[in-house]
């Protein structure tokens, strides 16, 4: 048997849960969801075995980007509660043995922080050189950077009539990660959190840190839509190599406490880059611990293709190294929209979740991942996303994945007793989770299944993955050390299946245990785990 003593470690054996917290519970009425919320909810994150909650930004923020514009670093939010309420959470959920990840939005600050204040006051201000400052240049914009959230990159600023670069909403300025001073300052905020005891950060758009020293124009190239945007290569404002030596010095603070974490958001448009993020895992261990690939979230459903990307995205991984897996989160619509089949959504969404928690790699959830929720429809008056709101009708937003979590059939899916920012998914009275809990074989009981699995087994956390079936048939299959077998049937058609080993049992099945190893049959979206019994007793 492989099992080696490997100690475990939260974050690479455990499996974590994002929250946005403007959506998951509202404790005082107010229609948007709170720190006290959060602590409400914590049976429920206990009784589902998650080990982490990542807390998308709850900093004070004036939210024109609802909440990725941050106006105080070392400060909560008041929409969201006291700095007593946020104790009170490190304390509680510490206390049940859930870490706490916050969102690290240090690629830009909102203007209204009081550095940019500073900054933006005169070119001679101490703080000038922590933002990105230019003058016009022959009369113009200082280069052709587009902001990703549509426009320029290049805002004019009338009080010392130069232009200030913003990667995105001209309310969210770049910061100058080549000024030692703002780095040294962004670091004292780091490690604020860090004393008070916050356990891992997730990086905002880590691959935009710093920009080309000289800011050379970007060269066009054909795009992925016909936004200017999308028709750049972004070689001079994103992915630069000094990135790197910005990380590690990151790592440097990170490696002075004990077992704290890091994961990188590195944004590459479809189809992903897995070697992009890769690079930001420098030797495996330098740099960052994970890094996300977002190639599932762009893929179509096709067994061949899953393989071809998760197969790709693991060898890619430093050795030393650790992978992490995500196919939800509050940028991208939900999987089980992105995968919707007309009466056989529930059964993908069952063979995704079988997957990502029987993958070699960190698991992350996004929060209604469980119950299988499904992007909300809103209407244009009700937008709320500047996205959304810009390019609407041609691109919605991201509202319809940000909907309240469906609590409960009753009034605003017991999310509020207010109204809620934004409105809650119709389905919510036949998909909630008062609902799953109560039925065995519900999707939310189905990941609580497999969580508590993969928690006692090691094989399943730490084993070696090897790709037996890749995707030819529609079928999936891999083993994970030499004792559990995966099998995943990506079609709506029964399929033969031979498992590699005649010693072995059903361990799991969405299936509710069909008979695998007698008949050698995958019924249509079957999932199974299979053990290989003479490993498990040599
Ligand atoms: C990436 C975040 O995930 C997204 O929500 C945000 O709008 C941008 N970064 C800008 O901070």
């Amino acid at each position: 048997m492989s099992i080696s003593n490997d100690k475990w470690l939260w974050w690479k054996d455990g499996v974590i849960y994002q929250i946005y917290p403007r959506s998951f519970y509202d404790s005082n009425g107010d229609g948007i969801g709170d720190i006290r919320g959060i602590i409400e909810k914590i049976d429920y994150l206990e009784y589902l075995g998650i080990d982490a909650v990542w807390l998308s930004p709850i900093n004070r923020s004036p939210m024109d980007d609802f909440g990725y514009d941050i106006k105080d670093y070392r400060r909560i939010e008041s929409i969201f509660g006291t700095e007593a309420d946020f104790d009170e959470l490190i304390k509680k959920f510490h206390d049940k043995n859930i870490k706490i990840i916050f969102d690290l939005v240090m690629n830009h600050t909102s203007s209204s922080h009081l550095w940019f204040v500073e900054s933006r006051s005169s070119k001679t201000n101490p703080k000038r050189d922590w933002y990105i400052w230019q003058k016009a240049r022959r009369g113009k914009y200082p280069n052709n950077w587009r902001a990703a959230f549509g426009g320029r990159a290049w805002e004019y600023d009338k009080i010392t009539g130069e232009y200030y670069l913003h990667s995105f909403l001209k309310q969210q300025p770049d910061i100058n990660w080549r000024n030692k001073e703002l780095r040294d300052a962004v670091f004292e905020d780091i490690k604020f959190w860090l004393d008070r005891g916050i356990d891992g950060f997730r990086l905002d758009v880590v691959n935009w840190f710093i920009k080309d020293e000289k800011l050379r124009n970007n060269p066009y190239m054909i795009g992925y839509s016909p936004r200017v945007y999308d028709m750049q290569n972004h070689i001079y404002d994103r992915n630069r190599p000094e990135t790197h030596d910005v990380l590690k010095d990151f790592r440097k603070l990170l490696d002075n406490y004990s077992e704290r974490m890091s994961v990188g958001e590195v944004f590459s448009p479809p189809p992903g880059d897995p070697r992009l993020s890769s690079e930001f895992l420098g030797n495996g261990k330098d740099q960052l611990d994970m890094a996300f690939d977002f190639s599932l979230m762009y893929v179509k459903w096709n067994a061949k293709t899953f393989y071809k990307k998760i197969s790709n995205w693991l060898e890619l991984i430093p050795s030393g190294g650790w992978p992490c897996h995500v196919l939800s989160n509050h940028d991208q619509p939900r999987q089980a929209s992105r995968f919707y089949k007309k009466n056989y959504t529930d059964e993908r969404c069952r063979i995704l979740a079988v997957l990502l928690l029987t993958l070699k790699g960190t698991p992350f959830i996004y929060y209604g991942e469980e119950i299988g929720m499904r992007d909300g429809k809103i209407s244009r008056s009700k937008l709320r996303d500047p996205l959304g709101k810009k390019y609407w009708p041609f691109f919605k937003g991201r509202d319809p994945e940000r909907t309240p979590m469906q609590w409960k059939n009753a009034d605003n899916a017991g999310f509020t007793c207010g109204v809620p920012w934004l409105p809650v998914n119709r389905d919510y009275w036949k998909r909630n989770i008062d609902k799953q809990i109560h039925e065995k074989n519900s999707l939310l009981n189905l990941y609580k299944y497999l969580i508590e699995l993969r928690r006692k087994e090691y094989n399943l956390r730490r084993g070696e993955i090897v790709f037996l079936e890749k995707g030819d048939s529609g079928v999936l299959s891999y083993m994970r050390g030499d004792e559990f077998e995966i099998a995943l049937n990506f079609d709506n058609g029964v399929k033969q299946y031979f498992p590699r080993s005649h010693d072995s049992e059903i361990v799991f099945s969405t299936e509710m245990f069909s008979k695998v190893t007698e008949s050698k049959i995958l019924q249509p979206y079957e999932a199974v785990i299979i053990r290989h019994n003479q490993q498990r007793n040599s």
